[in-house]
């Protein structure tokens, strides 16, 4: 079996500062690479910032800065940002950077070389914003000015000679491509999308832009420099050195298991990205996921305005693994989702506080009490066996994760967590002070079912789920999905140590 997993985030355009976002897309992707770290495979997990193109210069100019300055400095707060979400990134690429500069110009050199670039004049619209050509049909007139009917993003007229890129001859291959790997996009509704504007037919790209330069210059004639979204998605293989296919991160980790990216930047991802790809005859990813946005909404949250959409200020007040908690479990992986201080405060109240904070502290508490803090011996009975039962499926929780079921991950967790505070309950330990061994394995019960939900939880609360454990003597490093499912991993006789306030209950 292929151990190796490489996941990406979007590399972020660093035109403002990181909003919410930046934060969901990036903890979504952790998820996934850190379940599948504990569950052996070797994980490239990429992420890093888009710095090309006229957003960003003009974002420079607003500033009175040169574009890589800015760049630098925005960049810092997004690889910052890697550290505040305690992301398990692998790398960060920064499209400035020569190891990408070489990666595109070589891309495109492969192109010219396959007969797939020729040089004509564009006359069209153009979004700065999304960086994206529009046809005509997509774009819809109000108060005068033209805007995006897809995005709502202004554009403005572009005319120059500018080299193409011959996406039309891919029309075909794309549906297909489509046809064949039925789960390339997902989620299915976006997929329909997609292969609904293919089908509509393609035209040829513009790859070029002429009247500006702040991009990778095309090796082959230095007056152009080279579309920012052909620049950018490159980025997935140049983390790998790409040219250089005989690399060793390149043949580890090419093709991509998956990109995660926001659903504004589907048709990016899976129609330029596999044409290029295709017309450059390098292997195409095994999956694109556009998850939905986060939509600031809710009212209770904004005493000053957006607030709330800045993860900083909601980490500051609430801690990281509580917003990381809420986004995987509140909003329905694949649509869109909201923030509400609300729902943030009972997930913290009701299912950290309560169930997960509570299972630990008293059973701890109970065997530190009654069995010297020691893990004690056991012999089972079916309560016992029962409530132990739902973890030895993991092949079950590993098809969730390979389908991107967030939120059926997450019920699992949940259920277990009451399923195991409901053993505690009804097996009355206090009342068995004279059966010690039923006592004992009652203990030795609720010790292994918070070791198994702790390990189910590191992929979500990586930081928590560490300390709990930690009492286990169990770190980053020895941390095992496989060890879940088999209660001998919990060795009897071992010293536990003691445990702190997991979460604060937030009074109302
Ligand atoms: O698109 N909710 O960069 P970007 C959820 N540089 N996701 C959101 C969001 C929201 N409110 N706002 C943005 C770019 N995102 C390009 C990517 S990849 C080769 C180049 C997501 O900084 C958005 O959908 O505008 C996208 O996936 C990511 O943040 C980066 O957005
Ligand atoms: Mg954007």
């Amino acid at each position: 079996m292929n151990k190796n997993f490489y996941i990406t985030t979007p590399i972020y355009y660093p035109s403002a500062k990181p909003h919410m976002g930046h934060a969901y897309t990036s903890i979504i992707a952790d998820f996934f690479a850190r379940f599948k770290k504990i569950d052996g495979f070797n994980v490239h997990f990429l992420t890093g910032t888009d710095e090309h193109g006229l957003k960003i210069q003009r974002s420079a100019e607003k500033n009175n800065m040169k574009p890589k300055d800015f760049c630098d400095q925005i960049s810092k707060t997004f690889e910052d940002l890697t550290k505040i979400l305690n992301l398990s990134n692998t790398d960060f690429i920064r499209t400035t950077e020569n190891r990408h500069i070489n990666s595109v110009q070589n891309l495109w050199k492969i192109l010219e070389d396959n007969n797939q670039i020729y040089l004509s004049k564009y006359t069209g619209w153009y979004s700065v914003s999304d960086e994206a050509f529009y046809q005509n049909d997509e774009i819809e007139t109000k108060e005068g000015k033209k805007y995006s009917t897809s995005s709502g993003s202004l554009v403005e007229w572009v005319e120059e000679e500018s080299f193409f890129f011959k996406l039309s001859e891919w029309e075909k291959p794309l549906l297909k491509f489509y046809e064949e790997n039925p789960k390339f996009i997902l989620p299915e509704a976006r997929k329909n999308e997609v292969i609904s504007f293919v089908k509509n037919g393609l035209k040829d790209l513009s790859v070029s832009r002429k009247t500006f330069s702040w991009g990778i210059k095309i090796p082959t004639n230095e007056q152009h420099i080279i579309y920012v979204w052909l620049d950018a998605l490159t980025n997935y293989i140049s983390a790998l050195n790409f040219p250089n296919t005989k690399d060793n991160l390149y043949k580890k980790f090419w093709p991509a298991d998956i990109h995660i990216i926001g659903k504004d930047i589907l048709r990016f991802h899976a129609i330029y990205w596999p044409a290029f790809l295709m017309a450059a005859s390098l292997p195409l990813p095994k999956r694109v996921y556009g998850h939905g946005w986060i939509l600031s909404g809710d009212e209770k949250m904004s005493k000053s305005k957006n607030n709330i959409l800045d993860p900083l200020e909601i980490i500051e007040q609430y801690g990281l693994d509580a917003l990381r908690y809420y986004l995987l479990k509140e909003v329905s992986f694949g649509n869109d989702g909201n923030i509400s201080q609300e729902k943030l405060e009972n997930c913290i109240n009701s299912d950290l506080a309560n169930n997960y904070g509570n299972l630990c502290q008293r059973v701890l508490a109970f065997c530190e009490k009654n069995c010297d803090l020691v893990v004690p011996s056991h012999e089972f009975s079916k309560d016992d066996l029962n409530v132990l039962l739902p973890f030895e499926n993991l092949n079950k929780l590993r098809n969730l994760i390979d389908n991107q079921n967030i939120n059926v991950y997450m019920n699992f967790l949940i259920e277990m967590l009451f399923a195991s505070n409901k053993y505690f309950n009804d097996q009355e330990p206090w009342k068995k002070k004279d059966n010690k061994i039923r006592l004992n394995t009652i203990v030795f019960t609720a010790l292994e079912l918070i070791r198994k939900i702790s390990i189910l939880l590191y992929p979500v609360i990586p930081e928590t789920s560490l300390k709990v454990l930690k009492i286990f003597g169990i770190d980053e490093k020895t941390i095992n999905f496989e060890s879940m499912s088999k209660h001998e991993s919990l060795k009897v006789g071992i010293s536990l140590s003691k445990i702190n306030i997991l979460f604060k209950k937030i009074e109302k």
